[in-house]
């Protein structure tokens, strides 16, 4: 289980990006993080794994608390798939997904990348539960559509047996029918592993969609956090509300500035 014990984040500048969190994520959980841009969701996904340490607070996955000491450690239980991907375009499919077992290998067999049958059985087994064909595993990753390249940074994610995903706007360049389509590969793959998920969107309808909880993030804070029937058109509403513009008062009119003033 994941747990945020009171956890903000104020970045340099001072702005309070994780505002006073606490938060308790069962194992298993599909969980998809909503809220407008600035909202705070991929700063708590980087107070997840490490990548971002508190300014107050503590991170718990199980017994283990995430700080400075065990950043690496945690990164190896829980894995990422960003919005750029970060796959190597001149390799297979195949082997950008095996090269998420990478840190878990020895560096001797890492480097001449002596991957086991098992690893190659695996990573085959993940290529077919993101819904890619077994004829294309050596094709060139730079050669795949960006629907294909997103299942392949899904499976890669899975490789090393990871407890936790967490996938930051994954969709966010894809066009709705594919990204519904890979956001299902997603979900699939997940319980296939009974892996937890914490996933940002910014499509409402996903969310609603795929998610076993919704948790909504504004100015840093939690406002609402429930199952997808239990969040109302009310809600979201107030989740994505303008805020209201500055208001600009009007000029003085010129009569009114001191003749001094005018006179300088
Ligand atoms: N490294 C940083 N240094 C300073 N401020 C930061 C840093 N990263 C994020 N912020 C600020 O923290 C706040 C939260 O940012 P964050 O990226 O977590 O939001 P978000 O919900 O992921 O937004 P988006 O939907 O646009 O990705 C924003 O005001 C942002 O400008
Ligand atoms: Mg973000």
């Amino acid at each position: 289980m994941l747990q945020l014990d009171s956890v903000s984040k104020i970045y340099p500048g001072n702005t309070k990006a994780v505002d006073n969190i606490s938060l308790k994520i069962p194992d298993g959980e599909f969980c998809v993080l909503l809220g407008p841009s600035g909202a705070g969701k991929s700063t708590l996904m980087g107070l997840i794994n490490g990548l971002v340490l508190p300014t107050s607070g503590s991170v718990y996955l199980d017994d283990e608390e995430v700080n400075s000491r065990n950043q690496k450690k945690v990164q190896q239980r829980i894995s990422m798939i960003h919005q750029q991907l970060h796959l190597v375009p001149r390799l297979s499919m195949l082997h950008n997904v095996l090269s998420g077992k990478l840190h878990a290998l020895p560096l001797w067999r890492a480097l001449i990348k002596h991957f086991s049958d098992d690893d190659q059985r695996r990573a085959c087994q993940l290529l077919s539960e993101v819904g890619l064909r077994e004829n294309q595993l050596h094709r060139r990753v730079s050669a795949l559509s960006g629907g294909q390249q997103q299942r392949v940074a899904i499976a890669r994610a899975f490789m090393a047996h990871p407890e936790m995903v967490l996938a930051d706007e994954p969709v966010a360049s894809l066009d709705p029918t594919v990204s519904r389509s890979v956001l299902a590969s997603l979900k699939y793959t997940s319980q296939q592993h009974k892996t937890t998920v914490v996933c940002s969107l910014h499509q409402v309808d996903y969310a609603l969609e795929f998610a076993d909880r919704i948790i909504a993030m504004r100015a840093g804070a939690i406002v609402f956090d429930g199952s997808p029937d239990q969040i109302s058109e009310s809600a979201l509403t107030e989740i994505y509300k303008q805020e209201p513009k500055i208001k600009v008062e009007p000029r003085q009119p010129e009569g009114d500035i001191p003749q001094e003033v005018v006179a300088a």
